[in-house]
């Protein structure tokens, strides 16, 4: 059983694949009406969505299946207190795939163990996110042909934010780009990541400016200051506004930047930007329901299970990350690879 659980589940040839079926479903999106004719998706968001949750829809419309969808926790079986694995038990009896939107760090991951249909992750806290990265990536090969020889900086809340850290892993598997991760101290990218960028040789600069950088831009990607992710409000409030990109700062870029942002903007990219030829946001947002399609097709391919999987290992609570799937959904097992928590990525401390 295959899952899309964070951009290592597809080898780079898949990618490839994938990517020429986005290109195939872009310019003859009639050809493909019928591909998921019969499927039911089961779209369960525990958290706020809007671009991911509709385009996952609109794709499957387009693919001529189906959907059913849990959009408020609060009305339905969650709020009586269901644990995640009873819910995925049976909305996977129901739907032939299903994509998951999660507060908790690891949850698409834990839902796997228990699903008899393809799990997507579609945002496990501020963990992963890689239908976004598979959006980024296709915006930006569409858009520059490749991102082989870009400098590509990353701008805002790197320490919350999943899109982020979803780009960063995928990018560092492409040969040859370059990152500038733009951050205030406080909202550097977690330590986890810093040792994975480390440990594959991938070129990154860490700095707090974002003027002075952007002329070497070849791709800028904003993102918001994640307020709900924040313990003390405090924080957020003294940590908003930080960056915020305008035309007038743009005077100084290439003139071939491609500006990305995985929306909902806030203030960092000021309306004044929407009219400048290199704000590529809005496209991105809709590319990003036609590489929606091209992965729901691939992981409708797969026979579904007869019966979910059993799960080996001990209930355990050797993660000490409070956000972590695990502390919450305390049945789960123990899953450490190499010192770090297979959920949520944080270093297991025994
Ligand atoms: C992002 C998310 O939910 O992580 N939005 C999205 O899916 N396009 C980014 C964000 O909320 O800031």
């Amino acid at each position: 059983m295959r899952h899309f659980i964070d951009f290592s589940d597809l080898s780079l040839q898949e990618w490839e694949t994938l990517y020429q079926r986005f290109e195939e479903l872009l310019a003859h999106p009639g050809d493909f009406r019928d591909a998921a004719r019969g499927r039911a998706l089961g779209s369960l968001f525990y958290e706020p969505s809007t671009r991911t949750s509709f385009s996952f829809q609109a794709a499957m419309l387009r693919l001529g299946g189906g959907v059913f969808s849990m959009n408020d926790p609060g009305v339905t079986s969650v709020s009586k207190g269901e644990t995640l694995k009873d819910t995925i038990i049976m909305c996977s009896g129901y739907a032939d795939i299903i994509v998951i939107r999660h507060p908790c760090e690891g949850a698409a991951l834990a839902a796997s163990l228990h699903s008899r249909v393809p799990i997507i992750n579609a945002g496990d806290g501020g963990h992963l996110h890689p239908t976004q990265t598979l959006t980024d990536l296709a915006t930006i090969i569409r858009l520059r042909g490749g991102v082989s020889g870009l400098r590509i900086g990353l701008c805002g809340d790197l320490k919350h934010g999943r899109t982020v850290h979803s780009l960063v892993r995928a990018l560092s598997s492409f040969e040859g780009c370059s990152l500038s991760l733009i951050s205030p101290r406080e909202l550097a990218i977690p330590d986890y990541l810093r040792a994975f960028l480390r440990s594959n040789g991938q070129r990154y600069v860490e700095v707090t400016g974002l003027e002075a950088i952007l002329p070497q831009l070849d791709v800028l990607y904003m993102t918001r200051i994640q307020r709900e992710r924040f313990a003390d409000p405090s924080e957020y409030d003294r940590l908003k506004g930080v960056y915020v990109l305008t035309a007038g700062k743009l005077r100084g870029a290439k003139k071939d930047l491609l500006i990305l942002h995985p929306l909902p903007r806030l203030d960092e990219i000021s309306a004044d930007v929407d009219a400048d030829p290199r704000a590529a946001y809005f496209e991105q947002a809709r590319l990003g329901m036609y590489v929606r399609m091209a992965l729901l097709m691939r992981l409708l391919e797969q026979p579904a299970r007869t019966l979910p999987p059993p799960t080996a290992g001990h209930p355990s609570h050797t993660c000490h990350n409070p956000l972590c799937v695990t502390a919450r959904e305390t049945y789960l097992p123990a899953l450490i690879h190499s010192g770090f928590c297979a959920y949520c990525d944080k270093e297991v401390v025994l």
